[in-house]
């Protein structure tokens, strides 16, 4: 617990009085851990793994968020009282993840003002990332968008290599697409001309920034 953001700066008694109120989850890739519309009932941290918080509409898909090691979600029923989920979440590879019970979590909140400003931060940094959402799909285009978003990934999933910066997770054109508000054919179109341009190459799903500064020159 640790290593979780939201818990940094507790102390060690703090950290040893949360862990047992914790339950562990294992989840293979592709499932489902509760649709837009149930019930709260739990808040999640994730131990290992990567998940997507999407939003569907007939048959299309906006992904508003990708989360993995160390972050957590479903906070957000949880702290209303009587909404329901506002996002579906499903693993987009095994993933583990702690449970806390709504009751708990409620319990844990009131009794650690820590806790809860740890929260507050988290969730205003995510409220800036949406809000940074609703402006670049109003105001770009996609090829902007798509950098952007290459951009952000690589922010927080980027691993340092000799080749560039690997950003460690695996993503379909379409999800990429799911996630700037366009389809399939553009996002393809979009990474063979950054590969061509050199900006990024493409491996076993994974994208590689060769040339970070070129992307950040083309962003200003
Ligand atoms: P909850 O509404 O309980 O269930 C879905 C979860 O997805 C929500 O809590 C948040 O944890 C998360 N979530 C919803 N919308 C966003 C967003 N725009 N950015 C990041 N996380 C979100």
């Amino acid at each position: 617990l640790q290593q979780v953001p939201i818990f940094q700066g507790l102390s060690e008694e703090e950290l040893l009085a949360l862990a047992p109120l914790f339950t562990e989850k294992k989840c293979k890739k592709g499932s489902i851990l509760f649709l837009e519309g149930d019930p709260g009932d739990a808040f999640y941290l994730i131990k290992t793994g990567v998940v997507k918080i999407y939003r569907i509409d007939d048959s299309k898909e906006i992904i508003l968020a990708l989360f993995r090691d160390g972050d957590f979600f479903g906070e957000m029923s949880l702290i209303h009282e009587g909404l329901t989920r506002s996002a579906t979440v499903e693993t987009l590879e095994a993933t583990t993840l702690f449970l806390m019970k709504r009751s708990v979590f409620a319990q844990f909140m009131e009794g650690s003002p820590k806790l809860c400003l740890k929260l507050l931060e988290a969730t205003m940094q995510r409220l800036r990332k949406a809000n940074e959402q609703i402006y670049d799909l109003t105001f770009l285009g996609v090829r902007s968008r798509i950098l952007k978003i290459v951009t952000r990934l690589s922010d927080q999933y980027g691993v340092a290599t000799a080749e560039g910066i690997l950003i460690d997770v695996k993503l379909t054109h379409q999800q990429i697409a799911n996630m700037v508000g366009t389809v399939r054919e553009s996002v393809t179109k979009v990474l063979l001309e950054l590969q061509e341009e050199d900006i990024i190459e493409v491996r076993q799903k994974r994208i590689i920034l060769k040339n970070p500064e070129s992307l950040q020159n083309e962003m200003k």
